[in-house]
């Protein structure tokens, strides 16, 4: 993998989160970690110059939420077409149930402060600078709340300050 500067990229962020979905990452190498697969974020930038961001939105009930909590950092991978089947695994099972991880196969690689998977295509390296939760009361459409949640367990959203992208060939790259 090497490191590639977000000036020099070429993608769609639309379909990048939306279609070909991601897996938010986060833990270490001493307790250990786990991932899901989301579809619903964004990329682009705030506070400061133009510095990239990523947001993402996790409900309370996932596993995962329990270690983006915990750590400084999490990341998000984009995988190959040919990993949908375990990305649709990973966004269906939970971490807290069996070991999803091993069960696909995906290697695991602590570095960055975050870990990450070697089979990853595309990298975010995202050190948090906000948490917080959706409020009922903050809703100016309720259509969300009635197709969304009706169990009123609003997403907790995560800004991520994209420290680092590493990227396994030059298929992002504006070349
Ligand atoms: C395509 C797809 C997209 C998903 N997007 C999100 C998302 O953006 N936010 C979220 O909280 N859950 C999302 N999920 C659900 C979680 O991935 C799922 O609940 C997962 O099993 C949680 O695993 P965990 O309990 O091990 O963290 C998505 C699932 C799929 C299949």
């Amino acid at each position: 993998m090497k490191t590639i500067n977000y000036k020099e990229m070429k993608f769609n962020p639309f379909t990048m989160v939306g279609n070909e979905w991601m897996l938010v990452t986060a833990g270490n190498e001493q307790t250990g970690c786990n991932t899901m697969t989301i579809s619903w974020g964004h990329l682009g930038s705030l506070w400061g110059n133009n510095d990239p961001t990523a947001v993402i939105y996790l409900r309370p009930s996932r596993y995962t939420k329990k270690f983006v909590d915990e750590e400084e950092y999490f990341s998000l991978c984009v995988m190959d077409k040919s990993f949908k089947k375990e990305m649709t695994y990973l966004g269906t099972a939970s971490g807290r149930d069996e070991d999803k991880i091993a069960k696909t196969g995906i290697t695991p690689v602590y570095a960055d402060n975050t870990v990450y998977f070697a089979e990853a295509k595309l990298v975010f390296i995202c050190k948090k600078i906000y948490a917080g939760e959706m409020q009922e009361k903050d809703f100016i459409s309720q259509t969300p709340i009635k197709e969304w949640y009706p169990l009123r367990d609003y997403h907790t959203l995560y800004v991520g300050k994209i420290e680092k992208i590493l990227a396994r060939d030059d298929e992002y790259l504006d070349v």
